[in-house]
C-alpha cells in the first residue's frame, strides 16, 4: 500500500488524485487551503465524482507527497509540506517552469525529488468541477525514482513517460506555453489573436530568443523547432486559451517567475540579446 498525500487540491491535484484513485493499492490524503468535500472531473461528458475528507492533522508518514500548486502558493505552502517530510519521504513536483528540485533541496535529498512536465488542459468550472480536455501525458526524467512513481497509476488510462532528455522537454514546452501565454495574458484574448500579423510575428520573435536562451542553459534545442511551434499554432482553435489568459481574466496572479520571468533571468545570467522577451516581460508586468 502506497500512502501519498495530494498537495494542493485544484485542477491537477483533482486530475492526479482521479486517476490514482483508480489503484486500489493507493491510499490518497488531501491537503488544500480552501474546504472541499469532493473531486469532481467531466471528461469526455463523463462526469467522475469522489467524496473526500481534507486531513487536519501532519503526524501521518508519506512514501509520497506529490505538489500540485501554482508557483506563487509555495512561499505560504512550503512549512506545511516540510512538515509532512519524514525520512524517506519523496516528493513530485507538478508545476511549470524549470529547476523545479530546487525549492525542497533544503528539506529532501535530490533522489527524492522528483521533477515532472504534465500536459493536459484542466478547467475549474464555475460549480467548482473540472473540466478535463484530453488524456494526461507525463514525463519524467528517467530513474528509480520515476519508475517508481509511475507504478502508483498502475492500470490508469494515462501516458507516462521516460526520458534522458527531460531537460530539453521542459524547455521546449516552457517556450511554448510561455510565448503564446505572455501574448494572449498583454491582450486579454485566446488564440484568435494571432490572426494579427504583428502578434503572430513577435510570437516567432519570442520563440526564436527563447530557443537561444534554452540553447545557452547546456540543451540543444534546434532554429528549426520554431517553425514546428507556427505549424502547430495553426491547428489550435481560435478559442484556444492559456492557464496566464485564464489567470489573467480571473483577476489572480499570474505565473510569470514559472514563464517568461525564468526565460528572461536565464537569458540574462547567460548574457543574451532578448530585446522582444524582455519588452513583453515588462508588456505583462505592466497590464496585470
Ligand atoms: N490547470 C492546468 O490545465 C495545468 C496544466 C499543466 C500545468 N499546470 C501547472 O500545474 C501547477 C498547478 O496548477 P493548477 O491549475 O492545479 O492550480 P490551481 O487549480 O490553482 O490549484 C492549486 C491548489 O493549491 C491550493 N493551495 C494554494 N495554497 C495552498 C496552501 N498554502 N496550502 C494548501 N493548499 C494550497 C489551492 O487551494 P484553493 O482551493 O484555496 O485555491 C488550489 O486548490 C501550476 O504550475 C500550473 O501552471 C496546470
Amino acid at each position: 500500500m502506497s500512502k501519498i498525500a495530494i498537495f494542493g487540491l485544484g485542477a491537477i491535484g483533482s486530475l492526479l488524485s482521479k486517476y490514482l484513485l483508480k489503484n486500489k493499492n493507493n491510499q490518497l490524503f488531501f491537503f488544500n487551503r480552501s474546504s472541499k468535500k469532493a473531486i469532481q472531473i467531466n471528461f469526455e461528458g463523463k462526469i467522475e465524482s469522489y467524496p473526500i475528507e481534507l486531513e487536519r492533522s501532519n503526524q501521518n508518514s508519506f512514501d509520497w507527497i506529490i505538489v500540485c500548486l501554482k508557483t506563487y502558493h509555495l512561499p505560504v505552502a512550503k512549512a506545511a509540506i516540510s512538515q509532512l517530510i519524514k525520512p524517506g519521504t519523496k516528493i513530485a513536483i507538478f508545476r511549470n517552469g524549470l529547476n523545479l528540485s530546487a525549492d525542497f533541496l533544503d528539506v529532501l535529498p535530490n533522489q527524492n525529488i522528483l521533477e515532472t512536465i504534465i500536459d493536459c488542459s484542466v478547467q475549474r468550472q464555475s460549480d467548482a468541477s473540472y473540466l478535463q480536455l484530453s488524456i494526461p501525458k507525463i514525463i519524467l526524467l528517467d530513474s528509480t525514482l520515476a519508475q517508481t512513481f509511475k507504478q502508483l497509476f498502475a492500470d490508469a488510462e494515462i501516458d507516462i513517460q521516460l526520458t534522458n532528455k527531460f531537460k530539453e522537454a521542459q524547455w521546449k514546452k516552457l517556450i511554448e506555453s510561455s510565448s503564446l501565454g505572455a501574448l494572449q495574458a498583454i491582450h486579454e484574448k485566446p488564440c484568435v489573436i494571432f490572426k494579427d500579423p504583428k502578434i503572430l510575428a513577435e510570437y516567432e520573435q519570442l520563440i526564436r530568443e527563447s530557443i537561444v536562451v534554452a540553447n545557452s542553459d547546456g540543451v540543444s534545442i534546434p532554429a528549426k523547432f520554431a517553425e514546428v511551434l507556427l505549424e502547430k499554432l495553426k491547428s489550435y482553435p481560435d478559442h484556444k486559451g492559456s492557464s496566464m489568459l485564464a489567470d489573467k481574466l480571473a483577476g489572480r496572479p499570474i505565473e510569470l517567475d514559472a514563464k517568461i520571468g525564468i526565460i528572461v533571468k536565464v537569458g540574462i545570467e547567460n548574457g543574451v540579446d532578448m530585446s522582444t522577451l524582455t519588452r513583453i516581460l515588462c508588456a505583462v508586468e505592466f497590464a496585470k
